[in-house]
């Protein structure tokens, strides 16, 4: 099992969730984090964090963002690791809650 970190992260990247894990799991690109599936110990401690709540339990996934526990898995193992928060991304208030941004992702 592992936590998962969907849609609303892009271009918002609050990064309150890197503060939190005891494992330092979250890995960072342009505009978005994601988890390492093998590193997270499942603690759940990230997911109230989040103020986007955009981090979920890989079995709590809502309907039409499974392709994300993919997304975060490939990722993870690209972009290097994130173990301290940072400011949020310029735009993120008004990017926060904007639907579909999977769009937006940059690599
Ligand atoms: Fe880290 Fe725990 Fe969140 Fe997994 S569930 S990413 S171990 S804080
Ligand atoms: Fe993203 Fe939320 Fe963390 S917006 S960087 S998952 S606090």
């Amino acid at each position: 099992m592992t936590f998962v970190v969907t849609d609303n992260c892009i271009k918002c990247k609050y990064t309150d969730c890197v503060e939190v894990c005891p494992v330092d799991c979250f890995y960072e690109g342009p505009n978005f984090l994601v988890i390492h599936p093998d590193e997270c110990i499942d603690c759940a401690l990230c997911e109230p964090e989040c103020p986007a709540v955009a981090i979920f339990s890989e079995d709590e996934i809502p309907s039409g963002m499974e392709n994300f526990i993919e997304l975060n898995a490939e990722l993870a193992d690209i972009w290097p690791n994130i173990t301290e928060k940072k400011e949020s991304l310029p735009d993120a208030e008004e990017w926060d809650g904007q639907p579909n941004k999977i769009k937006h992702l940059e690599r």
